[in-house]
């Protein structure tokens, strides 16, 4: 299942013409709407569309990510500290410093809507 997202990811990434559905083929209801925007502005480049990874970053819509092993905190604290390297091979993520709080809230809310899509809870 991780392979497949991951494969799918790196699809997405190479092909810069894919509509945002590609990957959930549903519309992306409207109340995540915001949490997507800001996601595509400033997480997409290295955790790929729909947080399916790139080969800059992992796939956030994987187990690795689910609520219970890395909260929604952990999401706060990836954008205002940045996360050293322990799960994958990709280095270091810098801290995101075009983001505040309330908007790591919205985008946190997206991927786990991206996640419950993917069966993912
Ligand atoms: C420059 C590339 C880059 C950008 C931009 C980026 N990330 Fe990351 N992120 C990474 C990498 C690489 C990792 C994996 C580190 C590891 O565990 O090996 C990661 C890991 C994470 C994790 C897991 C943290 C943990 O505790 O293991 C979260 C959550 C996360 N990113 C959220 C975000 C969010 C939200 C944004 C946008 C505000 C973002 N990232 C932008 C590269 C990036």
């Amino acid at each position: 299942m991780g392979m497949w997202l991951l494969g799918l990811g790196l699809l997405a990434a190479c092909d810069s013409s894919q509509p945002t559905q590609a990957i959930v083929g549903v519309p992306v209801p409207t109340e995540f709407q915001v949490g997507e925007t800001t996601f595509n502005a400033n997480c997409a480049a290295c955790h790929g569309n729909q947080a399916a990874g790139t080969d800059h970053g992992p796939p956030l819509v994987h187990k690795v990510y689910e609520p219970n092993h890395h909260g929604d905190q952990a999401f706060q604290r990836a954008a205002a500290n940045g996360v050293q390297a322990h799960h994958w091979q990709f280095g270091n993520m810098p801290k995101i410093e075009t983001v505040t709080p309330g908007d790591v809230d919205q985008i946190v809310k997206y991927v786990r809507w991206l996640q419950r899509q993917a069966g993912i809870q």
